[in-house]
């Protein structure tokens, strides 16, 4: 059974009189647990608008988006955000940390809302654990302004792991970074994946990025115009331990 399927997707945005955006026009899809994808296509394609109504952020105009088998196309507000909670992790471009919170904070706000509100000492425990997932162990009373932005993106995939998400979603999560400091990104996204086996939707316009997903989906105008597997796919670990170390 596949993670997402998606099939016959639209999403129009209503902005009042005539003007109307159609972001999405008819996308059928499907996505099997365990997959790294990578989505590409041009500024405006409707990468975003695709990647919030997996996240179940937003809901579509039409078509079915069944998540783990359940119709979740038209779930109110509140039952989304319970899923939400439960199974989806996002990381965004521009990092989204709290800026007077240390990382250890910022990693445990996840685990303030839902139904699962955790004792403190749980807490704690948690996002620990999910700042050491991803190198950051040393870190944790550390605020955003005393990281480099490559630890601020680390910090936000540890938030994004808190809940122990089975899906992890990132748009554009190295469009700020330079390149080795999203080599080093992409490797923690590929661990996941290998050693977690958590599913993995990445969008990115850069064509190397891509590369080091398993699965390449390119948007055009609202609709998917290619979809292939990548042959062999780039191995970030490889690449970093072929880089001389950070001073
Ligand atoms: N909330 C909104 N209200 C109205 N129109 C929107 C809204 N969000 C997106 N759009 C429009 O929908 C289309 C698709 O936008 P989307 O953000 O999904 O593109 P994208 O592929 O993510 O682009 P980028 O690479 O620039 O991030 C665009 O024409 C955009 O202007
Ligand atoms: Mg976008």
């Amino acid at each position: 059974m596949p993670v997402i399927a998606v099939r016959d997707l639209t999403k129009t945005y209503d902005l009042g009189g005539e003007i109307a955006v159609r972001a999405l026009r008819g996308v059928t899809v499907e996505i099997e647990s365990g997959e790294f994808v990578a989505v590409t296509g041009p500024s405006g394609s409707g990468k975003s608008t695709f990647m919030h109504i997996l996240g179940c952020l937003d809901r579509p105009t039409s078509g079915g988006y069944e998540l783990d088998g359940r119709d979740v196309s038209r779930l109110s507000r509140d039952e989304l955000a319970a899923i939400r909670n439960q199974k989806i992790g996002f990381v965004f471009q521009g990092f989204n940390l709290l800026a007077r919170t240390s990382a250890l904070e910022n990693v445990e706000l996840p685990l303030l809302y839902g139904r699962s509100k955790a004792k403190l000492s749980q807490r704690h425990r948690r996002a620990r654990e999910a700042l050491a997932a991803v190198g950051l162990a040393d870190r944790e009373h550390h605020h955003p302004n005393q990281l480099s932005g490559g630890q601020q993106q680390r910090v936000a995939i540890a938030r994004s792991l808190v809940n122990n998400p089975s899906l992890l979603l990132a748009d554009e999560p190295t469009g700020n970074l330079d390149s080795r400091t999203s080599v080093e990104v992409m490797d923690i996204f590929q661990r996941l994946n290998t050693e977690r086996g958590i599913t993995v939707l990445l969008i990115t316009h850069e064509h190397d990025i891509a590369e080091y997903a398993s699965r390449t989906i390119a948007f055009r105008d609202g609709q998917i115009v290619a979809d292939q597997q990548n042959g062999a796919r780039r191995l970030a670990s490889q690449e970093l331990a072929s880089l001389a170390p950070r001073s």
